[in-house]
């Protein structure tokens, strides 16, 4: 108990010095730092080598304080009710007289806005005057962190301070909905697209490939390994990594399982991780069997599709 106080009080101290930090969240970690100073926004896109054009995910404790940065409207109010805390992100209008830093936002109208579930992460930011802003902690296009180790992998020594919480409980990404005009999923995440309708009591809609080139959200290439993966694969072809989720009967040295028994929560949960490791094991192509495409099946299909167009 006394040592997460004062990780978080260490935590703050840094923030309040405008250096960028690692997070944990229950999707991923994220790469805080201060969304209403410059330097500290700019940082993070130096860290990350993440293109100017690609704006945030600013993260608040509650409801309140958001209303500071934007516009709320009733499909908000619904959704904010039963899911957040949790893994889903909204895209909301700016106010004009908001103090989130322009980096931010890339100068749009918009500003995409998350509540986090993660114990520390709320602690954190009931601790600051300001909210976070929050992209995923690895290099831009590569695999998210999903613990303290995978952050320290990605940046080294460039990372001043990582908040550890843990293995995040689910392992993807929240799920992005605009909610502007008619609500729209803009990235398919951890929480089911069927609940978000459930809640609404209408469809929404589906726009997670933008047939523009660059489209906030929806990058072509991404959530790379660094190697070559191939989806809906039968059996691994001569030196690559076999990534299964279902148990088979014989042992092979390159088998390596996401889930035994077709656990789909299980699967999102090891995802990262386990391509992570299979790249640390020197292998130099992945392929993976094929996976349901339902509920967070879908989330893993998306990131997969992604990563294979390496
Ligand atoms: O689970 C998550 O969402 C994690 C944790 C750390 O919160 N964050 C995360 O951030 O995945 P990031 O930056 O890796 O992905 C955020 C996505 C980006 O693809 C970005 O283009 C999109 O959100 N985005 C941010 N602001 C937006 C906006 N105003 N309109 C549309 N898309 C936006
Ligand atoms: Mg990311």
């Amino acid at each position: 108990m006394k040592s997460i106080q004062s990780n978080i009080k260490k935590a703050k101290k840094y923030l309040d010095k405008n250096q960028c930090i690692a997070v944990p969240t229950e999707t991923v970690y994220g790469l805080a730092a201060n969304a209403y100073s410059n330097v500290s926004v700019k940082r993070i896109f130096k860290l990350k080598k993440r293109p100017a054009n690609n704006p945030l995910i600013v993260h608040y404790s509650d409801i309140n304080k958001l209303k500071n940065d934007c516009y709320i409207n009733d499909d908000f109010i619904k959704l904010y009710r039963k899911l957040s805390p949790g893994p889903i992100t909204f895209i909301l209008k700016l106010k004009k007289v908001s103090k989130i830093s322009k980096f931010v936002t890339n100068k749009q109208n918009t500003l995409a806005v998350r509540f986090p579930k993660h114990p520390l992460f709320k602690r954190l930011l009931k601790s600051l005057k300001y909210p976070l802003a929050a992209p995923s902690a690895n290099m831009s296009t590569r695999l998210s962190s999903v613990k303290a180790s995978d952050v320290i992998e990605e940046f080294g020594s460039k990372i001043k301070y990582v908040l550890d919480g843990g293995k995040c409980l689910i392992g993807l990404e929240s799920t992005i909905i605009n909610l502007l005009k008619k609500p729209t999923i803009l990235r398919f995440g951890a929480l089911d697209v069927s609940k978000i309708e459930k809640i609404l009591k209408k469809r929404v809609l589906i726009k997670t490939n933008s047939k523009k080139k660059i489209a906030p959200g929806q990058f072509p290439l991404h959530y790379s390994p660094g190697i070559p993966l191939r989806t809906n694969a039968k059996k691994p072809k001569k030196n690559e990594a076999f990534v299964l989720v279902k148990k088979r009967k014989s042992t092979m040295k390159n088998y390596y399982y996401l889930s035994k028994n077709n656990n789909l929560q299980q699967s999102a949960k090891n995802l990262y991780s386990l391509l992570r490791k299979i790249k640390n094991d020197g292998y130099k192509m992945i392929a993976v069997e094929k996976i349901q495409n339902k509920g967070i099946g879908k989330t893993i299909n998306d990131r997969l599709n992604r990563a294979s167009k390496y």
